[in-house]
């Protein structure tokens, strides 16, 4: 039974995206344990998770901060499986910005989950936060993550320089953007 103030969506294919909970601990840290060198190529927090009580304390801090409306971290969860996140990293209800971050378990790669993922996103951050403007931050050379904003039709702003430190490197991000004008137009 999930409680309604619990952030619960279906997807087409079983696919469903539920706010991470505690309980979800061991779910979390045995997807990213068995996907741990792709995630880790451009995720820098993947390295220092090095348990189930590192993925606990992650989901606790997470909650305290969706209870003060700062993210919202979902599981990608296909039946009893969790595989991968998604989520709004930061928002703002001030400014009424958000950043959504997201990965996927290896061999769920290829279906358009993340794509599908972020249009649930986009519909809760416009429709409900009543945000403005949702952003996606992508390394330069991540190209695969840098695919979802452009199928989305997210505008790019432009480059943040050496921004992200990713194995000892600083790498550029490039920020990309879809304002509530823009979604209007498109539906
Ligand atoms: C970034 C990442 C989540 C992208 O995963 P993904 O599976 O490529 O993204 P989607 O789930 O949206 O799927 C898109 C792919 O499915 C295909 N696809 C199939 N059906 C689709 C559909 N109905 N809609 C959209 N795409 C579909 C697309 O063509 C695309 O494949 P392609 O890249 O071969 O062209 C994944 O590579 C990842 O976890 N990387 C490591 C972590 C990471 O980089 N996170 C982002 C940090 S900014």
């Amino acid at each position: 039974m999930i409680e309604a103030s619990i952030f619960y969506r279906s997807m087409p294919g079983g696919y469903f995206l539920k706010l991470l909970e505690s309980k979800d601990a061991s779910a979390l840290f045995t997807t990213i344990e068995a996907n741990k060198t792709e995630l880790s190529q451009w995720l820098p927090w993947v390295e220092s998770t090095r348990s189930v009580t590192d993925s606990r304390a992650f989901i606790e801090e997470s909650l305290r901060k969706n209870k003060r409306n700062e993210n919202m971290i979902a599981g990608i969860w296909h039946g009893q499986k969790l595989v991968g996140c998604i989520g709004f990293n930061e928002i703002n209800l001030h400014t009424r910005k958000a950043a959504i971050g997201y990965w996927l378990a290896r061999n769920y790669r290829g279906k358009g989950i993340i794509t599908e993922s972020c249009r649930v996103l986009i519909e809760y951050g416009f429709g409900e936060l009543m945000l403005n403007k949702i952003e996606i931050l992508c390394a330069d050379q991540n190209l695969k993550s840098r695919a979802i904003p452009q199928r989305l039709q997210f505008k790019e702003e432009g480059t943040l320089r050496d921004y992200l430190r990713l194995h000892d490197q600083y790498v550029n991000i490039i920020i990309y953007s879809l304002s509530r004008r823009d979604w209007h137009a498109m539906s």
